[in-house]
């Protein structure tokens, strides 16, 4: 690809995050949407024409051998992550997974060694570590807003009505922990900067026996800590604290912050100061920005997935192993 040309995107999958999410950030980012797949023909030919995607295709395999396509986003459930990234790096397509980047530890090791021999390109989707909202609470951070920063306390809650949907199925890896609860293992790696030492969790079980309400603690060097709390039956709920020594930041919306989030310093004997969270753009539209400038030549690889995905994964893993031994 040469600078400036068009990206062209496919889209594995019929899903309603590439549709809510995804393609806006797309139209933001300035790609294109050249084809989606599908397994079936009639659906996927409906879902392209109702979301300007230029064509339908039957069959992920299809797509990912298809010559006009430059990069891949995987929405899929978490069971077929792996397979299908594994199909796509085989073909030498660079790919933006949906998160979790696999639903298993062992299936994520596969799918990093196999990005790491093949040098193509592979990130997870978590796009928040893209958008300026971190960047500027991490320099608060550095800084010494808060001092040190021993406590992150964050949740990610949602209700979910649907009763077939593939967050409530075991045999798809759903679950709350897999689906919402990644995301506060991400944001403490990215602020903590450390590997996990030590795991705890419980959870209440629901659905096609799967987790749906789920909290737990990841212990890092120094004795710093993640409380986490995620689940399906609350209304939405991402607020997180930041808990430093002398002070606390407070963020409405860490991974998907819109126009009305904020995050709010606060320390004794001040004021609380408060900042609006987005430049107004959609969650995916830095991350898809900095694909494309990384296809067009333009940027170096940032965040990928062989330097980042590894350590939500163990978290993933060892939170499971908790709650399922104590259930
Ligand atoms: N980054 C984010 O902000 C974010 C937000 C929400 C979800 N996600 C992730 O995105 C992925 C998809 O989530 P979603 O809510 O968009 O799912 P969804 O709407 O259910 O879409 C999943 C798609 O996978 C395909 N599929 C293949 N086999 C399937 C099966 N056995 N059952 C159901 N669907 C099957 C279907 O498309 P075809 O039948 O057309 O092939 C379906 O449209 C998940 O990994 C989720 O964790 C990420």
């Amino acid at each position: 690809m040469t600078a400036g040309s068009p990206v062209r995107w496919g889209i594995i999958g019929t899903a309603n995050i590439a549709r809510a999410q995804f393609l806006p950030g797309l139209r933001e980012a300035g790609g294109m949407a050249e084809a989606v797949a599908g397994r079936d023909a009639a659906r996927t030919e409906r879902y392209a024409s109702e979301n300007g995607i230029s064509r339908a295709v039957t069959g992920y395999q299809a797509l990912i051998d298809d010559p006009a396509i430059d990069v891949l986003y995987l929405a899929l459930p978490n069971s077929m992550h792996a397979e299908w990234t594994l199909r796509a790096l085989a073909a030498g397509k660079p790919v933006l997974c949906e998160k979790p980047l696999c639903g298993t530890l062992v299936d994520a090791y596969r799918v990093l060694d196999a990005a790491r021999d093949s040098g193509v390109l592979l990130w997870e989707a978590f796009v928040f570590p893209f958008h300026p909202q971190l960047e500027r609470v991490r320099k608060l951070v550095a800084d010494g807003a808060i001092g040190e920063l021993m406590e992150i306390k964050s949740n990610f809650h949602f209700q979910l009505s649907s009763p077939g949907n593939i967050r409530y199925s075991r045999e798809l890896q759903g679950g709350a922990l897999n689906d919402v609860g990644c995301y506060p293992i991400r944001l403490a790696a990215e602020l903590f900067g450390a590997a996990h030492q030590a795991a705890w969790a419980g959870a209440n079980w629901g659905g096609e026996d799967v987790d749906v309400d789920t909290w737990g603690v990841l212990e890092y060097p120094g004795g710093r800590r993640l409380h986490l709390s995620c689940g399906m039956g609350r209304s939405y709920d991402t607020f997180s604290t930041l808990e430093g020594t002398t002070g606390r930041i407070h963020i409405t919306n860490p991974f998907h912050p819109g126009a009305r989030d904020s995050y709010q310093l606060v320390a004794p004997r001040s004021e609380p100061v408060s900042y609006p969270a987005t430049a107004g753009e959609a969650s995916f539209t830095a991350a898809i920005r900095h694909i494309n400038a990384v296809l067009r030549g333009e940027e170096e690889p940032r965040l990928l997935a062989v330097g980042t995905a590894l350590g939500t994964a163990r978290a993933l893993h060892d939170l499971s192993e908790s709650f399922t031994a104590r259930r």
